[in-house]
């Protein structure tokens, strides 16, 4: 049964005051709050068994090592990968996305075109844009519509035979919007082109199926799933991983080195070079037990419901309006009140103790599209509760008597 006030227990964070107030904190998209199940597997490591991994015969090392790769196969199991070497360890999302951009450079041309979403966050854009620089190929946009909607049938326009690579969020981070990968994944590998998809916004509400998704490449954080920061993961399809040249040169990722030649060890540590967050890997997996302990299923019905009541509730406050309104669309909302920047309202709300996120939440060609300089985002977790709704919004109605 899902309890959010026995969830909550788990969280010591919300039990701090902020401003002398109680904490709220709905600036999940941005990163979650990490349960004392994590947090103890995170003592537990440094307490008693940290030593470096994959390097040394001691029983210290030898420990170390079998947790981080306990931790690849959770994640292996968890996103149904079908070896546990395409999955390879990151410092998060936005390496995996470079990662993955780097290894293209020698395997597109000039006149090959690549396809992003006007939905993307910054680091889903600018990677690819060095890809173009680098290879002199084209970049191309899906438009979006004012629900917050990509449209679907100008995708079908863009791919051409030209057509090398697709990227797309499943989730967009500043509005919530999920994308309807499936489609995008069917139709770019109609035309023979490999889909990258950034699961960092989806990973904390949904359990992705990589091999029922057919995708090629899925990137994600811990840090958005109750995991640590700088800890992520990769996901590639093994005939991609076997074809992308290594990203960084070092320790770990080699077979064998002389002055003369080098040769690069198999997968998956040809692409993890150097002493990886070893703790990171580890408490990445225990994150993902503890999710998956709640269920995932519980934990999106839930959260649907507060995205439900916070809609309905802040649609009631004069003059604010909502960026964002797919009917396909997770706990987020981002809104504005009317000649009031978003900006002056997070400094009130924190005020109150209410964590949100302002500003163009790097998806600046978003905040273009809708001509605004950003917005206030409230974006909700499973152990938010509708009191803390409420709290929400009477801390913005106060902030709009206080700056209208
Ligand atoms: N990408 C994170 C966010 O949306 C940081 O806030």
């Amino acid at each position: 049964m899902f309890n959010v006030e026995h969830i909550r227990q788990d969280f010591p964070i919300l039990n701090r005051e902020v401003n002398g107030k109680p904490l709220v904190y709905l600036d999940n998209a941005a990163t979650s709050q990490t349960p004392k199940q994590v947090i103890d597997v995170i003592v537990d490591y440094y307490s008693n068994y940290n030593a470096n991994i994959h390097r040394g015969v001691h029983t210290l090392s030898q420990e170390a090592t079998d947790a981080y790769e306990q931790g690849r196969i959770k994640i292996q199991k968890h996103v149904n990968a079908k070896h546990t070497h395409e999955i390879i360890f990151t410092s998060g999302t936005t390496h995996g996305i470079n990662l993955v951009a780097n290894g293209f450079s020698s395997l597109l041309k000039k006149e090959d075109e690549i396809i992003v979403s006007a939905l993307e966050h910054h680091s889903n854009i600018v990677p690819w844009q060095m890809l173009c620089e680098r290879t002199g190929a084209t970049l191309k946009v899906i438009p979006m519509n004012l629900e917050g909607e990509l449209i679907m049938s100008e995708y079908d326009k863009l791919l051409s035979e030209n057509t090398k690579l697709v990227f797309v969020n499943h989730i967009s981070n500043a509005l919530g919007t999920i994308n309807p990968i499936e489609y995008i994944i069917e139709k770019a590998h109609a035309v023979g082109a490999a889909v990258l998809v950034d699961g960092a916004q989806s990973c904390p509400h949904i359990k992705p199926d990589v091999q029922d998704l057919d995708v090629d490449f899925y990137v994600t954080s811990a840090h958005k799933m109750c995991g640590p920061t700088g800890e992520g993961m990769l996901y590639g399809k093994e005939t991609w991983l076997k074809k992308l040249p290594p990203y960084q040169g070092g320790g770990e990722m080699i077979a064998e080195v002389t002055f003369d030649k080098t040769t690069y060890a198999d997968l998956p540590h040809k692409f993890e070079a150097g002493t990886p967050n070893i703790c990171g890997g580890i408490a990445f997996g225990a994150a993902i037990d503890y999710m998956n302990a709640i269920g995932f299923d519980a934990i999106a019905k839930y959260e649907h419901e507060l995205l439900d009541y916070a809609t309905e509730k802040l649609l009631e406050i004069e003059g604010l309006k909502i960026y964002g309104t797919s009917k396909h669309k997770t706990s987020v909302i981002s809104f504005n009140l009317e000649g009031i920047h978003p900006y002056d309202v997070g400094t009130i709300l924190d005020k109150l103790g209410i964590a949100v996120r302002t500003g163009h939440h790097c998806a600046q060609p978003i905040m273009d599209f809708y001509k605004i300089p950003g917005t206030v985002r409230a974006s909700f977790a499973f152990y938010n509760t509708k009191s803390e709704v409420d709290a929400l919004v009477s801390g913005v109605k106060k902030a709009k008597m206080m700056l209208s």
